[in-house]
C-alpha cells in the first residue's frame, strides 16, 4: 500500500501539471472554432434576413424594421442587430447595440480577424454584411453575437481536460501497481519454486507453463548454486544417518515417495530348487541381494532375474511372478525363462569368457564369438521387455546390476526415456587398450550409455571408463563434473563402493570365538594351538587361489619353522563350471594343494586343507572366526567383500587380513598388510608376519578396519546411489519445466 502511494501520488501531480499546461491550448482551439461557427452563423443570418429587410428598406417602414430586429433578437445568442444605410447615417438598431458600434466606423469590423467585443457582459462577436437598400451604395447589416457562451464551454472544457488527466492519471497508476504486484510476486514465486527445486516462475497454484524468459540467466546461476549446495547437504546428510535397513527405508520412503523402483540381475535373490518331493528355497550369499533386498521391500518393487532353479517354473503366476520373501512376501521376483542355447551364449559366452576375462586382467585370454554376442543382444532385449512389462509408470527407477546387461541400459532409455538407470558395474574396468579388442566395445559402451548414473567401486575404474568413451565414441566428456554426454543423453560416472551388512546378522556371529576355534581345529584334525589361515572363494581364476599357494609354499621353504604348526584352510565354491576355463583352473587348483601337502604332510597336518564345496554363511563366519589371518590374493578384484567380512566376523579384535593390492578394498582397508599377489616372497613374510603379529597390533588394525566397514557398509552404498537418483530426477524434472519456459 505504501509502495502504491509513494508512486501514485507523485504521478498525479506531475500529470495535474501537465493538464494545467495544456488546457489554454485547448481553450485557444475551441475558441478559434467557436469563431469560425459565428461568423458562419452571421452569414446564414444574414442572408435570412437580407430579403425581408430589403422589402422594409424599400418601403421606408422604419418602425417595423426595428421590430423586425428586435423579434429576430430574441435568439438569445443574437444580442443586437443593427442597419447603417451610410456611414454618417445614424445606425437603425435594437437598444442593444452597443454604443462603440457607429455607422462611421464600421470598418474596424470588417477585417477577417476584428470581429471581437469586450463588453461587461462578456465578449461580443461583430459581423458587418453588406446589404442593397433603397440608396445607390449598399448599406450594412450589422449582427452582434453574444459570446460567454464561449467563455462558459472554455471554463467546461477546461474542467474536462482536468479530470480527463486526472482519471488517466489514477488509471496508469492502478495498471502500473498492479503489473508491479504481479511481477514481484511472480518474481518471488519464481525465486521460491526455483529454490524447492520444481521449476521456475510457476504461478502459485497454477499449472501453466511460466512465461518471463527474462529470468533465464539467473535460472541458470540458481541451478548450479542448488546442485553445489545438493552435494554439499548430501555428503553431510549422508554421514550423519545411521546407516541400517530401516534407515535406507525411510530415506527411500522421504526421497523417492511412491516412485516405481525395479532391480534388473542375472541371479535371483530366492531360488526354488526341487528336492525330490520338496521344494527348497535357496538365498544366494551374495552382498548385492544382501543390499537391495531392503529397497526392494520398502517400495514393493519388481526384481527381474534369470529364472534359474529346478522347481522356479512350478511356484510363479501366469505373469511368471512370484512374491518374496517366502515367510513375509514384501515384492516380487518376475523370472525371465532362458533356454539353454541363450543361457550358454549370454552367460557362459559372452558374459563369462569375454566381459569377465576383458574386465580381469588375469592372464586368461578372452574368448569373443559372434554366436554369443547374438545370444547376448538377444538376452538383453529380453530383460528390457521386461522392464517395459513390469513398469507401473513412464519414468521408473531401474537398478542394472553388472556385466550381463552392458546393452540393456540404453535398451531401456529407448523404451522408457524418461526412466532414472542406475547401472553398477561389480567388476573392474580396464584400460582403454585393454577394453579395445572387445570386437564390440563400441556397442557395449553405447549401451552403459543409457545409464543415467553408472557406478564403479574405485575411481580408477571410473577413469578407465571415462578414458575408454573419450578414446573410442564420438562423445563429450566432462572431467570436471564426471559425466558423459552421447547424441544428449548425459552419464554420471561415480563411485561408490559396495560393503557388506552393518552389525552383521547376530545369528551368524553367534558361537563365541574361543568355540569356533577349538571346534574347527577339532573338524580338522588340528591340534589346540594349531596356527590356521582361511581363504574363501568363488573357485575363480581371479582370485588367485594358485598364488596363495604358492606364497605359503615359500613361507615353508623360508620359515620351516611353521611346516606342521601352520594350516591354511581353503573353502572353494564351485562356479560357473561348464566353462573350460573354469574346469582347467580347478583341476590346477587341486594339484597343487595336492603337490604342496606331499611336500610338507610327514611333519604334522597338511599345510593346506582344500574344500571344494559350498558353505552357507554361517559356516563361513565360523572359519572367519576361528582363523588367525584371512588371506585374499585377487590377481584382479571389483571389490572383494571376503575382506569386510573376516573384519565383520571378528568382534574380538583380533586375526590379520592379508589382502591384494589389486582389489577395491584395499583402498579401503589400508591397516591390512597390503601385497601384490605375484610377488610370493612378499606373500610369504606377510604371512609370517600375520602369525607372529602381537595382539594389540593385531587389535589396532582390527578396530580401525571394523570402523570404516561399520561406516561405509552396504546400506550407506545403495542409499547413496538412491539419493543421486533422486537428486537427478529432481533436477531433470527442474531443467524440463525451465525448458518449457524457453519455448
Ligand atoms: C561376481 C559377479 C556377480 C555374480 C557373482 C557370482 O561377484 O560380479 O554378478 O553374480 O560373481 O557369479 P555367478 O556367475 O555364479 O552369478
Amino acid at each position: 500500500m505504501r509502495l502504491s502511494l509513494r508512486f501514485v501520488l507523485p504521478l498525479m501531480l506531475v500529470l495535474a501539471a501537465i493538464a494545467y499546461a495544456v488546457a489554454p491550448m485547448v481553450d485557444r482551439l475551441t475558441l478559434t472554432w467557436f469563431v469560425r461557427d459565428l461568423d458562419s452563423r452571421a452569414s446564414l443570418v444574414a442572408n435570412t434576413v437580407q430579403e425581408p429587410l430589403q422589402e422594409l428598406l424599400t418601403a421606408g417602414r422604419r418602425v417595423k424594421i426595428l421590430e423586425f430586429f428586435n423579434r429576430i433578437t430574441r435568439d438569445e445568442r443574437l444580442f443586437a442587430v443593427g442597419y447603417c444605410a451610410a456611414p454618417t447615417a445614424k445606425a437603425l438598431a435594437t437598444r442593444s447595440l452597443p454604443p462603440e458600434i457607429q455607422c462611421a466606423e464600421l470598418a474596424r469590423w470588417e477585417g477577417p480577424n476584428n470581429h471581437l467585443l469586450p463588453s461587461n457582459q462578456g465578449p461580443l462577436h461583430v459581423t458587418v454584411l453588406p446589404i442593397a437598400g433603397e440608396a445607390a451604395s449598399p448599406g450594412r447589416l450589422v449582427l452582434v453575437q453574444d459570446m460567454s457562451f464561449i467563455t462558459r464551454r472554455s471554463e467546461e472544457t477546461k474542467r474536462y481536460v482536468f479530470y480527463l488527466f486526472m482519471g488517466l492519471a489514477a488509471v496508469v497508476s492502478l495498471i502500473t501497481v498492479v503489473v508491479a504486484q504481479l511481477s514481484w510476486r511472480g518474481w518471488v514465486a519464481g525465486m521460491r519454486s526455483l529454490l524447492r527445486g520444481e521449476g521456475l516462475l510457476r504461478r502459485p497454484g497454477s499449472s501453466a507453463a511460466p512465461t518471463l524468459p527474462g529470468f533465464k540467466p539467473i535460472a541458470r546461476d540458481l541451478q548450479r548454486l542448488i546442485r553445489d549446495l545438493e552435494s554439499d547437504a548430501h555428503a553431510r546428510d549422508e554421514a550423519q544417518i545411521a546407516w541400517s535397513p530401516e534407515s535406507l527405508r525411510a530415506i527411500l520412503r522421504s526421497e523417492l515417495r511412491g516412485e516405481d523402483v525395479l532391480v534388473v540381475s542375472n541371479r535371483e535373490p530366492y531360488i526354488h530348487q526341487r528336492r525330490g518331493d520338496r521344494i527348497e528355497v535357496q538365498r544366494p550369499a551374495s552382498g548385492v541381494v544382501t543390499a537391495l533386498e531392503p529397497i526392494m521391500r520398502a517400495c514393493s518393487g519388481t526384481w527381474i532375474a534369470h529364472g534359474s532353479g529346478s522347481a522356479d517354473r512350478e511356484v510363479v503366476d501366469r505373469h511368471d511372478r512370484v512374491a518374496v520373501p517366502p515367510e513375509n512376501p514384501a515384492y516380487n521376483i518376475r523370472r525371465v525363462w532362458l533356454t539353454p542355447e541363450e543361457e550358454a551364449g549370454y552367460y557362459f559366452g559372452f558374459a563369462n569368457e569375454g566381459l569377465w576375462p576383458l574386465c580381469h586382467i588375469a592372464h586368461v585370454r578372452p574368448t569373443f564369438r559372434s554366436g554369443d554376442w547374438a545370444y547376448y543382444v538377444a538376452v538383453n532385449r529380453k530383460f528390457a521387455r521386461a522392464v517395459v512389462d513390469e513398469s507401473k509408470t513412464k519414468d521408473p527407477i531401474v537398478l542394472v546390476q553388472d556385466y550381463h546387461f552392458a546393452l540393456l541400459p540404453n535398451m531401456i532409455h529407448e523404451e522408457l526415456p524418461n526412466a532414472t538407470v542406475i547401472t553398477f558395474w561389480h567388476i573392474p574396468w580396464p584400460n582403454p587398450e585393454s577394453f579395445a579388442i572387445c570386437p564390440w566395445r563400441d556397442e557395449v559402451l553405447e549401451g552403459m550409455l543409457g545409464s543415467s548414473i553408472l557406478g564403479f567401486h574405485t575411481q580408477s575404474h571410473c577413469n578407465n571408463f571415462v578414458d575408454t568413451v573419450d578414446r573410442f565414441l564420438e562423445a563429450r566428456v566432462d572431467r570436471a563434473a564426471f559425466t558423459v554426454s552421447l547424441g544428449g543423453k548425459l552419464t554420471a560416472v561415480r563411485r561408490y563402493p559396495i560393503s557388506i551388512a552393518w552389525p552383521p546378522n547376530p545369528e551368524i556371529v553367534q558361537t563365541s570365538v574361543a568355540d569356533c576355534r577349538s571346534s574347527m581345529r577339532q573338524l580338522n584334525d588340528l591340534p589346540p594351538d594349531h596356527k590356521v589361515g582361511v581363504g574363501v572363494d568363488r573357485l575363480d581364476y581371479t582370485k588367485g587361489i594358485l598364488e596363495r599357494f604358492s606364497a605359503i609354499e615359500r613361507l615353508l621353504e623360508l620359515k620351516p619353522e611353521w611346516v606342521g604348526r601352520f594350516s591354511f584352510i581353503q573353502v572353494a565354491a564351485p562356479t560357473r563350471t561348464g566353462i573350460e576355463e573354469y574346469e582347467h583352473h580347478e583341476a590346477q587348483v587341486r594339484a597343487m594343494a595336492t603337490r604342496i601337502n606331499a611336500r610338507y604332510t610327514r611333519r604334522g597336518p597338511p599345510p593346506i586343507l582344500l574344500k571344494i564345496e559350498h558353505h552357507d554363511p554361517r559356516e563361513v563366519y565360523e572359519y572367519f572366526r576361528a582363523a588367525d589371518l584371512c588371506f585374499v590374493s585377487s590377481l584382479h578384484d571389483g571389490m572383494n567383500l571376503v575382506a569386510k567380512e573376516f573384519v565383520a566376523a571378528r568382534d574380538d579384535e583380533r586375526g590379520v587380513l592379508i589382502l591384494s593390492q589389486f582389489t577395491g578394498a584395499a583402498r579401503e582397508l589400508p591397516e591390512a598388510l597390503i601385497v601384490n599377489p605375484y610377488d610370493a616372497d612378499q606373500c610369504a613374510a606377510a604371512l609370517h608376519l600375520a602369525l607372529t603379529m602381537p595382539a594389540e597390533q593385531q587389535r589396532d588394525r582390527m578396530r580401525l578396519m571394523r570402523g570404516l566397514v561399520a561406516e561405509y557398509n552396504v546400506f550407506r552404498w545403495a542409499g547413496r546411489m538412491l539419493l543421486d537418483a533422486a537428486a537427478m530426477r529432481r533436477r531433470s524434472r527442474l531443467i524440463e519445466k525451465t525448458a518449457r519456459t524457453d519455448t
